[in-house]
């Protein structure tokens, strides 16, 4: 039975629709419209999160009942259901595919709630592990001298808040944790923060940092098995989980498990490079999200790195949807192993299209 809950986008013309810096490329019929005050766009934006935070919260229930289910707003925060083609309808959960936004494109809540409904769509018998890094032009994730504040802009950040907020468990490597001392929680948004999972199989880390001290959330704190003191627990205030060896330091596939296992069924790989491209080395990951900043590092810590393949045929030619994040653009791309390969457009378009 599903109730309401409390929680948590020139002749035909390429037209952007403002999402509070989101824009979702999609075609529209010519329009001129003034572009709409900061107060109303931060008023949307606000809106439309909660939407997605209470979507996510109402996952579970409505796989259970595996019926269709359209919702509407309520004036006080919860969604509560209504009937298939209700005007005031704002998504819906169709059984095999999750949730669908139910407001049309030109909506000014379409394209933020359209992006984070596949993240809000993972239940327990469909799990989802999401990576992102944010990147240069030229595709490095900071400098050589571990900077990398900020090579994304605001709205990008405020995009790792809320991804948070929808995750249960958020994973970096000992690599940002030594550059960056990260909070990992979710301070610019509503929304509860994520089990933060630290990964540092040969310890190089020391236990100062924020997130093994500070209380704002639970951090597990995963190191190889063979450095793992004897009745060790506590690695600052963090849990020690000590993972089995293997060549290229801890198994991520026995990460993921353990993660599984604490029922944490939307996980957020927030990087840096090195640990983002282990589980996408593995299959782990059912989304990259890969946010290109306008910027020009020229040399420094590289982002995705993979095996070298000879043949373009064998190379990863992700589906993928495309959202503008202030000055940067987000490519949401599908890379789970039932996903199919090939290139494809999420809208009709035309071949080139000046978008900005
Ligand atoms: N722009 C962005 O989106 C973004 C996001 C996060 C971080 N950053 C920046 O990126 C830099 C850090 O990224 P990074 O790629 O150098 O490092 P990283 O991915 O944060 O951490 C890599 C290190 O973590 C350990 N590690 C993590 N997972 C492992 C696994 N499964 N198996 C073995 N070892 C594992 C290894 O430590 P050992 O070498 O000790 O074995 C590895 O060298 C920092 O400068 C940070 O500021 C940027």
């Amino acid at each position: 039975m599903i109730g309401s809950l409390r929680t948590g986008r020139l002749g035909p013309r390429i037209d952007l629709s403002y999402e509070a810096g989101f824009v979702k490329q999609t075609t529209q019929p010519p329009a001129s419209r003034a572009p709409e005050p900061a107060s109303s766009r931060d008023w949307r934006r606000d809106e439309a999160w909660t939407i997605v935070l209470a979507a996510a919260g109402l996952a579970e229930h409505a796989a259970e009942a595996n019926q269709f289910a359209a919702f509407g707003r309520t004036n006080d925060g919860p969604l509560r259901p209504v009937s298939e083609g209700h005007p005031d309808a704002v998504i819906a959960w169709c059984p095999g595919a999750g949730w669908k936004p139910a407001l049309p494109p030109d909506d000014p809540r379409h394209a933020l709630i359209d992006l984070y409904l596949p993240i809000c769509s993972a239940t327990i018998a469909q799990p989802i592990t999401v990576g992102h890094l944010g990147q240069s032009l030229d595709g490095f994730i900071a400098t050589h001298a571990g900077e990398s504040q900020y090579v994304t802009g605001e709205e990008n950040i405020l995009h790792l808040h809320r991804m948070r907020a929808l995750c249960d468990a958020v994973v970096v490597g000992a690599g940002t944790v030594a550059a960056d001392d990260p909070q990992l929680t979710t301070r610019h948004v509503s929304g509860p923060s994520p089990l933060r999972v630290v990964l540092d199989p040969t310890r190089r880390l020391a236990d100062h940092y924020r997130v093994f001290n500070d209380d704002s959330a639970v951090t597990l704190y995963v190191c190889a098995k063979s450095l793992a003191r004897e009745g060790e627990t506590r690695f600052g205030r963090a849990a020690v989980v000590p993972v089995e060896d293997c060549a290229d330091g801890v198994d991520v596939t026995e990460v993921l498990r353990i993660l599984r296992a604490r029922d944490c069924h939307r996980i957020f790989v927030e990087g840096g490079g090195v640990t983002v491209s282990m589980f996408l080395e593995a299959n782990l990951l059912d989304r990259l999200q890969i946010a290109i900043a306008p910027l020009l590092i020229g040399d420094g810590r590289p982002a995705i790195r993979l095996p070298a393949r000879t043949a373009l045929s064998d190379c990863h030619r992700p589906r993928y949807r495309v959202f503008r994040m202030g000055a940067d653009v987000l490519f949401d791309c599908e890379i789970g192993p039932d996903r199919t390969d090939g290139i494809s457009q999420p809208d009709a378009q035309p071949p080139i299209t000046r978008v900005i």
